[in-house]
């Protein structure tokens, strides 16, 4: 949903304003804001983007948090040092005490005997002060440098993923659900930041104030530090592993049963018309009342975990603190122990208890961080199913020749779904696939452009092998309306020069008057600047086909695959249409898939596809004296109303 607000003026190729956002560029009535904004900004060099469909090296790095830290020395170095610094800074405060009790107030061994002075006693105090405004400093520092380094971090792998995202194959896209590649791009994402931002540097410092605290009781008083480890550890030990594992599933269940929610939302909302239109409201919310159910109860679960372990640990703390003073009051009355000690004790104590709570549930966090960081790597360790290989060429500008040698392809293995087929076309010459829905012949299309590759045989085009060659060479030379034209958010203006950088207005408006859409342009509030938004929803599908005719019209391709591209306009624009592939066709190869055997009778030549095979093949008019499949389906087109025009 959040594409759809993006509209209005500037937009990347729109208003010639590299802004770098997406298609859509920034929203007119957020413009203003944002210029005034840019005026602030130091001109920023313009980015070298290197994409090439084979990654280098760099990018072919195993994907590991130590790696995307490696980059930043500077940042995890004194990130580190801080952390350190601070663990130590912190705990200064209770020896402090301990020596302002036992040389300022008296309270060394003998009972009141000792050396009193208010001087040790404000020095210590203000120590003190010192002491904690300095840690709330480096802490600050420390945040900073975490969060610059979360966000540089975050910046290098979203824009890794996404370049990796670009490489990757058709097939992939239809086998992955998008929800869940976004959720790769959102939550994972999220929870590395998340990590290396707090998780790791909070659970550096917890830990390190762990063995300070543990290294200053032992040196206070060994007896008493013994005693309160053996009291006290094992117990909170206990409670923090059932606290570890009970939260842990319940966290397991909240993220399953959210990701239910959001799924059965997303459906409910893409799919509102026929919901409605088949009265499934009651329905839909019965379900979605049990998936949003589910989803209380496992929260419901882990507030009771909270609940339970927050005191718990608390109760610990007391019973802690009551052991210590039986304990310590004891050895204070047998000459064993200081009061300033005793006090300093009791300081740390307090301050052992929320490194533990602390770990315990930054623990989570890490384990979140490390099951993203695997999931991300298994993206970007995806291999795309069509790739370049090695040293692939550059294919030349080509003639237009398309070859399918002994082609055979299956989607899924072992189910072919073309077999054996062998088809050349001339430069020059359109071909049109007719045959029955299902038969494969949007297939043949995606194979010459490689979408996908055959399983067997090969595609050549000029007598190239295009899987030899660069894709972006091939493709820079292929032209696709596919069967279901697909508009960005944005101008029409934007859309229409997707497939090429620098086009002129004049050449805009030539392709407007070809494919027959100036009828649409007057008629909108903006003419070309009208924004359509998110697929193009705000306009009939006959109006996407024409946007699609144009964009593919500009783009000037030495070859054009029209996959049912008129299917979908009336018959009155069929004329305009006619004259348009007429211009769109001079001069180039072309493949068009028809079910309007109109269209196919401008072809050249006429392939009839049928169960993964070429049944007939030949001229329309040799087609038709032939009395084949194709002229029954002719007959069939006639007798139903289609327009004759076989010129019989
Ligand atoms: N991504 C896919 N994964 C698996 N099978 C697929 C996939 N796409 C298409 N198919 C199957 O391949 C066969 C050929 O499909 P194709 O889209 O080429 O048919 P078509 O001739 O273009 O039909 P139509 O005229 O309805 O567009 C069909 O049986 C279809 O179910
Ligand atoms: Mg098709």
């Amino acid at each position: 949903m959040a594409w759809g607000g993006w509209g209005g003026g500037g937009g990347m190729f729109g208003g010639g304003v590299a802004t770098g956002l997406p298609f859509g560029g920034i929203p007119s009535e957020l413009m203003p804001e944002a210029t005034k904004l840019l005026a602030k900004e130091p001109p920023h060099p313009p980015s070298a983007i290197n994409f090439t469909q084979r990654p280098s090296a760099k990018e072919r790095e195993r994907l590991t948090l130590p790696k995307l830290l490696r980059v930043y020395p500077g940042y995890v170095t004194s990130g580190s040092l801080l952390v350190i610094v601070i663990s130590l800074v912190m705990q200064v405060g209770p020896l402090l005490t301990e020596f302002a009790i036992n040389n300022g107030m008296g309270g060394t061994r003998e009972p009141l005997g000792g050396h009193r002075s208010l001087t040790i006693i404000a020095v210590c105090a203000l120590l003190y002060l010192a002491s904690a405004f300095v840690s709330v400093f480096l802490q600050r520092m420390q945040v900073d440098v975490t969060g610059r380094l979360s966000s540089r971090v975050m910046h290098d792998l979203r824009i890794r993923v996404f370049t990796h995202f670009q490489r990757l194959s058709l097939d992939f896209f239809t086998d992955e659900k998008t929800g869940v590649l976004m959720s790769r791009m959102t939550s994972d994402v999220e929870n590395l930041q998340q990590l290396i931002q707090d998780g790791i540097s909070s659970f550096a410092l917890q830990g390190l104030t762990m063995v300070v605290i543990t290294i200053v009781l032992f040196s206070l008083n060994v007896t008493l530090a013994t005693w309160t480890i053996l009291l006290i550890v094992p117990l909170l030990f206990v409670i923090s592993i059932w606290f570890h594992r009970a939260s842990e599933r319940g966290y397991l269940l909240v993220r399953d049963r959210i990701a239910n929610v959001l799924a059965d939302l997303s459906e409910s909302l893409y799919g509102i018309r026929v919901v409605t239109a088949n009265n499934r409201q009651r329905r839909n919310i019965r379900n979605h009342r049990h998936v949003v159910g589910a989803y209380r109860d496992s929260n419901l679960y882990t507030g009771r975990v909270n609940s339970i372990y927050g005191p718990a640990t608390i109760m610990i703390g007391i019973l802690g603190q009551g052991l210590l003073l039986g304990i310590g009051g004891h050895m204070y009355l047998h000459h064993q122990l200081s009061l300033g000690a005793l006090a300093a004790f009791f300081l740390y104590l307090n301050r052992f208890f929320s490194p533990i709570q602390l770990l315990v549930q930054q623990y989570t966090a890490l384990q979140q961080g490390r099951s993203s960081i695997i999931r991300l790597r298994e993206l970007v360790e995806t291999p795309p199913t069509v790739d370049e290989v090695e040293d692939a060429a550059t294919l030349p500008t080509i003639e237009g020749r398309i070859t399918f040698e002994h082609v055979s392809f299956g989607y899924v293995p072992g189910q072919l779904v073309l077999h054996d087929i062998n088809l050349e076309i001339a430069p020059g010459e359109s071909v049109a696939f007719v045959g029955p829905t299902g038969a494969g012949k949007s297939t043949m299309a995606k194979l010459a452009n490689r979408f996908y590759d055959p399983t067997e045989g090969r595609v050549l085009l000029d007598g190239v092998d295009i899987r030899t060659v660069t894709l972006h060479s091939l493709r820079s030379q292929l032209g696709v309306v596919p069967q279901e034209a697909f508009l960005f958010a944005g101008s029409i203006r934007t859309n229409l020069s997707f497939g090429r950088t620098q086009i002129t207005n004049e050449e805009i408006e030539e392709a407007v008057d070809v494919v027959g859409l100036r009828d649409l342009v007057d008629r909108l509030p903006d003419g070309l600047d009208t924004v359509v938004h998110e697929r193009g929803q705000t306009l009939a599908a006959g109006e996407r086909q024409l946007l699609a005719l144009a964009r593919a019209f500009l783009a000037r391709p030495r070859v054009l695959i029209l996959d049912e591209a008129t299917s979908s306009l009336d018959l009155r624009s069929e004329t305009v249409i006619e004259r348009a592939l007429d211009r769109l066709l001079e001069g180039r190869s072309a493949i068009l898939i028809a079910h309007r055997l109109t269209t196919a009778q401008r072809a050249d030549r006429i392939v009839v596809i049928d169960q993964g095979g070429i049944v007939e093949m030949g001229t329309p008019s040799e087609l038709l004296k032939a009395g084949g499949a194709y002229a029954a389906m002719y007959n069939a087109w006639l007798a139903s109303g289609g327009r004759d025009v076989s010129g019989a």
